[in-house]
């Protein structure tokens, strides 16, 4: 289980989140919704150790993470994709799999399993990743994030400006991913439809602190925009 408690993050005298208190269970997905600004970046940075956390705790199966590099959290099975769909423009889509395959212990192997998940990018192989759409951009941010055999995969707005048919199948994977192999998945959104629709369990982040959770259930649609709504 992998457990945040009071934690407080933010960026010079700014603090950003107040005391997020958030459990991300074992299996399946989790979401933290909340509008722009609210911090759902600034918590998944501060969850990945890109962003030293103020003061709370950061635990992963009883043990305590939040004073760990970015590095020794990656090491231990956390990826990261981050929002925006950055990649290493100037680099093809081959060359990008092939700079994190051969960072990560057995990222080689994967490629194919990893492939076989986003069969559109096999045809992008030597393309510039500057030069693909925002949808198969993203598709290389997941599958760059997968080369590395995380345990838990952190995303941040995969939905952000991808038309909604490629989101949905962007969704179908993520949903496959946490069930078929097991990846815990934590993502933030916006989009209450696509966030719900993906998740087991939500969170509303507002003014810094989670404001509602619970299972994304039928009746979370209308809890979660109440809670939005505020
Ligand atoms: N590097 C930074 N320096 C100072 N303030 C920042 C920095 N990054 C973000 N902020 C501020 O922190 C607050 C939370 O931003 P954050 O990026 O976490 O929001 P978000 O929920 O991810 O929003 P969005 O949905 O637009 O991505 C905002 O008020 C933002 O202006
Ligand atoms: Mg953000």
């Amino acid at each position: 289980m992998f457990k945040l408690e009071s934690l407080r993050s933010g960026y010079g005298r700014t603090e950003v989140l107040h005391g997020v208190d958030l459990v991300v269970p074992d299996d399946g997905v989790t979401t933290v919704l909340g509008h722009n600004g609210a911090g759902k970046t600034t918590l998944l940075k501060t969850v990945m150790g890109l962003l030293p956390a103020r003061s709370g705790r950061i635990t992963w199966d009883g043990e305590d993470i939040t004073r760990l590099s970015a590095h020794q959290r990656v090491r231990r099975g956390l990826a990261w994709v981050p929002q925006g769909q950055q990649s290493f423009g100037t680099l093809t889509t081959r060359e990008n799999l092939l700079v994190v395959a051969e960072a990560h212990p057995g990222g080689r192997g994967r490629l194919d399993e990893v492939l076989a998940l986003f069969p559109a990018l096999e045809e992008l192989m030597e393309r510039r990743a500057g030069l693909l759409s925002g949808g198969q951009r993203q598709q290389l941010s997941i599958a760059r994030a997968l080369l590395t055999g995380p345990r838990l995969l952190v995303l941040d707005e995969p939905s952000e400006g991808i038309q909604p048919s490629v989101v949905q199948e962007i969704e179908e994977k993520i949903v496959g991913l946490a069930s078929r192999s097991g990846t815990q998945v934590l993502l933030a959104e916006q989009k209450v439809g696509f966030a719900l629709n993906a998740a087991d369990e939500y969170a509303v982040l507002a003014t810094g602190r989670v404001v509602r959770a619970g299972r994304a259930d039928e009746a979370a649609v209308d809890a979660a925009r109440e809670a939005l709504a505020v």
